[in-house]
């Protein structure tokens, strides 16, 4: 089994994937604060177990996560059931370079990193948004060495430990999105990101 498939069943144990009530609130009002308009078709990339996707479903947006885990996505499926957000939001076990159509929105975390070539996925993204369309980033920087499967994987994973945030900027601005902002969202308590690692939140656009 992939590696997260095998992660999938116990995901959302991870920092970020249970929010309290409170953070949940904090993270609706930060994302309202970056998309102009909270209506739209919008893009979860690598969406995980969902609990991103649903919080865009909450703000008004008609939701597609998509993730090549299955197993991520019979979670994020089984989460909606019980979510008031839920009819918002639909979920395909897809790889990002197999979507089509055109979305009005784009959100990502933590997903970077896990790519050999995250200019690959900002040229998927161009492709299929529209000219207004804002992606939101989010990515982490940490200390560490792959070990496990990560180690297997060896210089396939050029981006473990994170990206360095001017890195993915350049990428972002060499297909296209000129206009790609960042800032730390570390040691925000309300986003449940009060760790030791360095937390990214990109504004990305053309
Ligand atoms: C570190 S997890 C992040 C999950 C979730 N976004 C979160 O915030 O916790 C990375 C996820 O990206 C998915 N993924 C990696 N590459 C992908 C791709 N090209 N298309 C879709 N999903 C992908 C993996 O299957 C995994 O579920």
């Amino acid at each position: 089994m992939a590696h997260w498939d095998r992660r999938a069943e116990s995901y959302d144990e991870t920092p970020g994937n249970s929010l309290t009530a409170e953070q949940a609130a904090a993270w609706k009002s930060l994302l309202a604060e970056i998309y102009p308009v909270h209506r739209g078709r919008l893009l979860d990339i690598g969406c995980g177990t969902g609990t991103y996707s649903l919080l865009m479903g909450e703000l008004g947006f008609d939701v597609h996560g998509v993730d090549t885990s299955q197993r991520m996505i019979e979670r994020a499926r089984a989460k909606a059931l019980g979510c008031g957000a839920g009819a918002a939001v639909t979920f395909s076990t897809l790889a990002a370079q197999d979507i089509s159509g055109r979305y009005d929105a784009v959100f990502s975390r933590n997903v970077l990193w896990t790519v050999a070539d995250p200019g690959r996925l900002a040229e998927v993204v161009r492709e299929h948004t529209t000219q207004a369309a804002v992606w939101a980033a989010v990515e982490t920087v940490w200390d560490g060495r792959p070990k496990g499967d990560f180690k297997a994987a060896g210089k396939d994973l050029p981006g473990f430990g994170g990206w360095h945030p001017n890195v993915l900027r350049d990428e972002f601005a060499r297909h296209g999105f000129a206009a790609t902002t960042w800032s730390s969202i570390s040691n925000r308590a309300d986003l449940a990101t009060e760790d030791k690692d360095i937390h990214v939140l990109f504004r990305v656009s053309r």
